[in-house]
């Protein structure tokens, strides 16, 4: 539909219809269904709210939303079709590795083929929109939602960022726009605006504290990253910022969103957070919840009456003008005009397609292959790969037979429909001995509420059974598989953990496998990097697995029978004790740097641990060996202003015995500047394959453009003088050069 057409269709509509577009139910009202992710409505929708709201959350199905759809138009008096959007984070039935496991790959291109998939699957299942990318910057791992991030460094966010809009949405246009109408294309909402990754403690929902100089530089930019890939909607976050919750941020909205990062698309609050500026005490009632939040240029209030029961009359009263409910009524019709919806209510919904893309043969292959290259070889004492004749291996731990291994966010993943370790095992003909050996947990504290679907320890004779068949298991084994780590509900949203190690009654099975057997593997699934120390120290070797998907059995068994490589690097850091968080590699010197075994004692540094974390950003081992030849650069100084550039070239040679890939990262180190830099920021990094003894040279370009950060002026630009230019396989290489900006 032409906007002249839009636009007449504005205008006839009244001012209640208009309001009602704002709203966004769940599809729980509609169909007794639907995905509640929140706090359940304390305030009930009137049918009349339920049958003109414009957007719905959480029902898929084709058959379904044809339904729903076909419903709601025969009383929709403009025949304005609904919306239907979901949380689609990970995949949408074939269930890929989680974001944080994603990023590790150091690959976006992995992450943009899960958007396709994801994208391909649920449209066919009657999907428009998901509320992904999540592309919140993490430094905390109390914070149970860094498993939906890509984590802690701004370069790597972006990429990810621009490679899953695109991949939800498929390329942007010559002219910049994106054409959502395309089949098998759903639009994509990036999340949560903004900074809601930093919150105080690593407790879900708390205030945060930035200075706005830190938010410029490293948490706005994956949001940059995402609207400028074209990114149709955004989602506002739950917390203060500047003691100002998102949702009711005029400054951060409209002057800093909607002018300086130019976002024209729809904005949505997240999950009532309109209302609950009533409890950050920022709103007396929701009739001013809704004036702050439309000011802020909130278009779409999800599941709450704020917006419905407060416009109409906050308009009437000439408090809020029209044309503010105009606005975000055109970006909602607009919306629905490029996804098509005018001329094809239905869109893709095809129950045929449906059936014959869920979890189809290439689905399934990519989300292994996707996984295997998710998982970060910490340590390896020449143990693995294992061998596939002669050697006897045990398959110990809670984890081993689990299904439930497709991370927190896996809404319409089915566990059934999951592969586990021992599917893999048989599915490969290998009969080895498996045993639990332990409960995931040791409780069910702030478990409660989801019942016996958590797997804790309740009875001690049966613990100790379980115990003593693993402890069997193992001594009769060459070496034993340990499958340790989180349940799936222990990361995700609210749930933010205090302590992050690993529970007593599965380091109770660690250490009896360990005083029978030396030869132990640790498969460690997470949400979020834990404190592994006693395991690191004593394992043979260390492979995070994540929260694998679907796949995630085969792909844990193809690395480690070394079908595959494993080639990812840590996108976040592991912590050396929850005591160390936040801590990430791109921190500041502070006045009183601390290096590894200087004796002062006035240095910033604790007296009881280490300030380097347990394994670092970028950090990850290989089957076979890499090197990295000294950086060479193209010269040593670039005139400012000029458009010059600097390139900075090292040789990677394979030196082991096995194909492999080496992630080759370039970090940058701003000598001294008019504000405090960080001790080095990536700035790029290239994955490349190399076959035993290929040597291949990789060059990055330095442009000045790459140096630019928020001066003490609050301007976004470079400065002259020494920057130093780091290429390696990790956050902490040391090879180093130097050039000059004059
Ligand atoms: C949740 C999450 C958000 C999600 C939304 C809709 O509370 O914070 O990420 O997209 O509600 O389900």
């Amino acid at each position: 539909m032409e906007k002249q057409k839009l636009q007449e269709l504005l205008l006839d509509m009244s001012l209640t219809e208009k309001i009602e577009q704002l709203l966004q139910i769940s599809g729980a009202y509609l169909e007794n269904e639907g995905m509640v992710t929140g706090p359940e409505n304390t305030v009930g929708f009137t049918q009349e709210e339920v049958e003109l709201a414009g957007t719905v959350l959480g029902s898929v199905g084709a058959a379904k939303l044809r339904g729903i759809q076909k419903k709601y138009l025969e009383k929709q008096p403009h025949r304005i079709p609904l919306i239907f959007m979901a949380d689609i984070i990970n995949g949408y039935r074939t269930i890929f590795p989680i974001p944080l496991a994603q990023g590790c790959s150091f690959d976006p291109q992995l992450a943009c083929r899960g958007a396709e998939i994801a994208a391909r699957e649920s449209a066919a299942a009657g999907l428009h929109l998901t509320f992904s990318p999540m592309v919140d910057l993490v430094r905390d791992a109390r914070w149970g939602r860094v498993m939906e991030s890509t984590g802690e460094d701004p370069y790597l966010n972006s990429r990810f960022a621009e490679a899953i809009v695109e991949g939800y949405q498929g390329k942007k246009c010559d002219d910049g726009s994106v054409d959502l109408k395309k089949r098998g294309k759903i639009a994509a909402c990036v999340k949560h605006f903004a900074a809601y990754g930093a919150p105080a403690a690593g407790r879900d929902y708390n205030t945060v504290e930035l200075s706005e100089r830190t938010l410029r530089d490293d948490y706005l930019p994956s949001y940059q990253a995402a609207i400028d890939a074209g990114a149709a909607m955004l989602m506002t976050s739950f917390n203060t910022l500047d003691r100002i919750p998102s949702s009711g941020n005029r400054r951060l909205m409209r002057d800093i969103l909607r002018d300086e990062m130019r976002f024209k698309g729809v904005v949505i609050s997240d999950w009532a957070a309109i209302e609950e500026m009533l409890n950050h005490g920022i709103a007396e009632d929701r009739k001013e919840a809704a004036k702050l939040a439309i000011e802020a240029c909130v278009d779409i209030d999800l599941v709450t009456t704020c917006y419905c029961r407060n416009l109409e009359s906050l308009v009437k009263e000439g408090i809020v003008s029209e044309a503010l409910i105009d606005e975000a009524v055109m970006r909602i019709l607009e919306l629905k005009n490029q996804l098509g919806l005018f001329e094809n209510p239905y869109k893709d919904a095809d129950e045929q397609e449906e059936k014959e893309l869920i979890l189809c043969k290439e689905h399934r292959l990519e989300a292994r292959k996707a996984a295997a290259d998710t998982f970060v070889l910490l340590k390896n004492e020449n143990i693995l790969p294992l061998k596939k004749d002669g050697q006897k291996v045990a398959f110990i731990g809670p984890h081993v037979e689990s299904r439930k291994i497709i991370g927190a966010w896996s809404l319409f993943g089915k566990e059934e429909e999951t592969v586990s370790i021992a599917d893999a095992l048989k599915a490969r003909g290998i009969a080895a001995a498996v045993a639990k050996g332990s409960a995931v947990l040791d409780d069910n504290r702030g478990l409660e509420m989801f019942g016996d679907y958590v797997d804790y320890q309740k009875d001690a004779a049966a613990a100790a059974e379980l115990l003593e068949e693993a402890v069997t298991a193992a001594k009769e084994a060459d070496a034993v598989v340990l499958a340790l780590g989180e349940h799936r509900v222990q990361s995700g949203e609210a749930a933010s953990r205090a302590d992050i190690g690993i529970p007593e009654c599965q380091m109770e099975l660690f250490d009896a496998v360990l005083a029978v057997n030396p030869n132990v593997i640790v498969a460690l699934f997470s949400g979020r990097p834990l404190d592994i120390r006693k395991i690191s120290a004593k394992a043979r070797a260390v492979l995070a697995v994540w929260q694998p998907g679907t796949e995630g059995g085969n792909a844990i068994a193809d690395v480690l029978y070394g079908d595959v490589n494993p080639s990812a690097k840590l996108a976040m850091s592991f912590p050396w004790s929850v005591g160390q968080v936040p801590v990430y590699y791109n921190e500041m010197h502070t006045g009183r740097p601390y290096k590894e075994g200087m004796k002062d004692k006035y240095l910033s540094k604790y007296l009881d641990i280490p300030n380097r974390p347990l394994y670092p950003f970028g950090y990850g081992l290989s089957y076979t060996t890499f090197e990295i030849s000294p950086v060479r650069l193209s010269c040593n100084t670039i005139v400012r202003g000029q458009g010059e550039s600097v390139s900075a070239g090292v040789t990677v040679k394979n030196t082991g015995t096995a194909a492999g890939k080496e992630v080759v990262q370039l970090y940058i180190r701003d000598h001294a500047a008019s504000v405090a830099r960080p001790v080095r920021e990536l700035k790029g990094f290239e994955k490349i394959a190399l076959a035993p003894g290929e040597e291949k040279e990789v060059i990055f370009t330095i442009t000045e453009d790459m140096l630019s950060f928020t001066n003490i002026d609050m301007e976004f630009t470079s400065e002259v003088g020494a920057y130093s230019v780091y290429v390696g396989n990790s956050s902490e290489t040391e090879n180093e050069g130097v050039f000059t900006l004059i």
